[in-house]
C-alpha cells in the first residue's frame, strides 16, 4: 500500500516537473531579445539556485530520519497491539538506556499508538494500521511509568484505550 502511494506520488511529481519545464521553455521562447536580458539571466540563476538549495535541504533533512531503527543486538523488542479498546504490550516492562523497538499493529481498526513521559509530555507516536506493522525506536532515559494512549478516534471506548509501560 505504502509503495503504491510512493509510486503515485513520484509519477505526479514527474508530471508537475514536465509541465513546469514546458512552461519555462515556452516563456523563454516568447520573451525574445526585446525583454531585459539582465532580468532574465538573474531570474534563471535565482531559479537554479533555489532548486539546488531545495535539493540540498531535502537531502540534508532526510539524514536524521526519526523512524530509523536502532536494530542492533542491544535493542529490546516490544509488540504493541491495539484492539477496541485496549493495548497489549509484550513485554510491558523495558529497561532504561537501551533502544526499544516497538512493532505497532492492530487486530481491528486504526489506532494511534502514543507514548507519554511521566510528566505527561508526548514522546512519540506511530499509527496502528490493519494488516501492516509500523516500527518505531525509542530510548528511554529515565525509569518510570509511561502512559500509552490512543490518538486516533476508534469508537465509543477510544478515550479509555490507555495502558502503562514501565521503564526500569
Ligand atoms: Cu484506539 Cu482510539
Amino acid at each position: 500500500m505504502q509503495m503504491t502511494i510512493l509510486a503515485i506520488t513520484l509519477v505526479l511529481m514527474a508530471v508537475v516537473a514536465i509541465v513546469f519545464s514546458w512552461v519555462i521553455g515556452q516563456s523563454t521562447q516568447e520573451s525574445g531579445a526585446k525583454s531585459a536580458e539582465g532580468a532574465e539571466t538573474y531570474r534563471t540563476k535565482l531559479l537554479v539556485g533555489m532548486a539546488v538549495a531545495g535539493l540540498i535541504l531535502t537531502v540534508a533533512s532526510l539524514e536524521p530520519w526519526p523512524h530509523a531503527l536502532a536494530a542492533d543486538a542491544q535493542s529490546v523488542h516490544v509488540d504493541a497491539t491495539g484492539a477496541q479498546w485496549s493495548w497489549e504490550l509484550v513485554p510491558n516492562k523495558v529497561p532504561a538506556g537501551k533502544p526499544i523497538v516497538f512493532s505497532v499493529n492492530t487486530t481491528d481498526v486504526n489506532h494511534g499508538f502514543s507514548v507519554y513521559d511521566p510528566s505527561g509530555r508526548l514522546l512519540f507516536q506511530a499509527q496502528a494500521m490493519p494488516g501492516y506493522t509500523n516500527h518505531v525506536s525509542y530510548t528511554f532515559d529515565k525509569p518510570g511509568k509511561y502512559e500509552i494512549n490512543c490518538l486516533e478516534y476508534c469508537g465509543l471506548g477510544h478515550h479509555n484505550m490507555t495502558d502503562v509501560l514501565t521503564v526500569e
